[in-house]
């Protein structure tokens, strides 16, 4: 039976004699009941059997959901559709599971996710949930995704969401997830308590306001030998708390656009690849022993200001004699000079010199 869009129900007769009434009966239970065929594509989406796609673009009206997804579909293209709520077992029909392998909910303005959204979707391989506007996740929306291989979630959630998508991602169900994709989301932090419930062989990251990794995430990439990071455009401060993850991105080969992660702050290293940094301009020590250092100058400096202060001050006495001395001895000189001038300017003396 080949069913297309256009043709709808009716195209369901066969021309067969035999099983004329059974598929009489068939087509008066269709007409009656909204309930869908197996093999009907849903309105508003195009069909290709042979290869198991429906995709369904915005146009004839419909934005939501459809309703009646074919059981044979392997492929799921939804795109401008303004589904605002991923509701409970938005995608079994009838409460039977679906063979589908891809989901791909791009562009669709979802907002919320609601418990159980992908329930009966056991074979489900790769989630794209990209370009939305997530903003409430339930912490068992990827329930019942166990076969899960690629998540993508680029360009979808606001940062109030973060915290829940962070629940939302500690499903065990997605055991076999091998790549995470949360590329532009204005992330700070990975939103992964722990990485080994997945099976995670990529983790993009790309585009985000990440200003540093610290020693925990390290450790775990350092345990996850599989996973494989992309980091760039991401806002990375290179001051001295940068150093475990400096040393990681020189010694491992875990991340995989190493190139391309780029100092951000401070001012003077802008621009600069975090790994072409040298060690001690992310160590610590160093800079800690360089304020130190200004520190120690200060104290010995001002040691010795006191102590100058408290030479003069026992000496007093001695210097007040001192200066006296000192006072004396000018007025002596001064005397002479004085008596020298009144001799020079002696009248009679000049004109015998003339
Ligand atoms: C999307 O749906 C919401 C309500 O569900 C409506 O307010 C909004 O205008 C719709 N947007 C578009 C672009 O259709
Ligand atoms: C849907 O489920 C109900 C109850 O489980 C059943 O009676 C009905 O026949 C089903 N319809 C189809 C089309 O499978
Ligand atoms: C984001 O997700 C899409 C799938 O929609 C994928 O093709 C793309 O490579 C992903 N990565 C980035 C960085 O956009
Ligand atoms: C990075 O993400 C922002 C939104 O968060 C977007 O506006 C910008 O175009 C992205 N940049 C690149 C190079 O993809
Ligand atoms: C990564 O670091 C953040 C912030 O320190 C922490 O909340 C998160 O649990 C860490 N995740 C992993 C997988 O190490
Ligand atoms: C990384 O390598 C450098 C030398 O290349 C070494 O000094 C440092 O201890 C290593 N760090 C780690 C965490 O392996």
């Amino acid at each position: 039976m080949r069913i297309t869009p256009s043709a709808g129900h009716l195209s369901g007769v066969s021309p067969d004699r035999n099983r004329w009434g059974l598929h009489y009966v068939a087509l008066l239970c269709l007409l009656s009941s909204p309930v869908r065929t197996d093999d009907a594509c849903p309105s508003s989406c195009s069909c290709a059997r042979d290869s198991g796609t429906v995709t369904c673009l915005p146009g004839g009206g419909q934005t939501d959901l459809p309703a009646d997804i074919p059981r044979w579909t392997s492929t799921l293209i939804l795109k401008g559709r303004n589904i605002s709520t991923l509701p409970q077992g938005a995608f079994t029909v009838n409460g039977t599971e679906l063979e589908m392998v891809t989901l791909s909910l791009s562009y669709n303005g979802i907002q919320i996710i609601e418990p159980y959204a992908f329930l009966g979707l056991h074979r489900l391989h790769l989630l794209d949930l990209s370009h939305n506007q997530l903003e409430i996740i339930s912490s068992r929306a990827f329930h019942g995704l166990s076969e899960l291989r690629s998540l993508f979630l680029n360009y979808s959630f606001s940062p109030g969401a973060t915290g829940q998508l962070s629940g939302a991602l500690s499903a065990q169900s997605l055991r076999n997830l091998h790549r995470l994709e949360l590329a532009g989301n204005k992330l700070k932090f990975i939103p992964i308590k722990r990485l080994d419930i997945y099976n995670l062989h990529a983790l993009v990251l790309i585009n985000n306001s990440i200003e540093n990794l610290g020693r925990e995430n390290i450790s775990s990439f350092y345990q996850q030998r599989r996973i494989r990071v992309y980091l760039a455009l991401n806002p990375f401060r290179c001051n001295c708390e940068l150093e475990v993850f400096y040393y990681w991105l020189k010694n491992s080969s875990q991340c995989q656009d190493a190139e391309r992660v780029i100092c951000s702050e401070p001012e003077a290293r802008r621009g600069i690849p975090v790994a072409k940094l040298r060690g001690e301009d992310v160590d610590c020590m160093n800079e800690n022993l360089e304020a130190v250092s200004y520190v120690f100058l200060g104290i010995v400096l001002a040691l010795i200001g006191v102590v100058f202060l408290m030479v003069l001050y026992l000496n007093r006495g001695g210097i007040k004699r001192w200066l006296n001395n000192i006072r004396e001895a000018c007025r002596d000189q001064m005397e002479v000079y004085h008596y020298r001038y009144e001799q020079d300017s002696d009248p009679r003396l000049a004109n015998v010199a003339v």
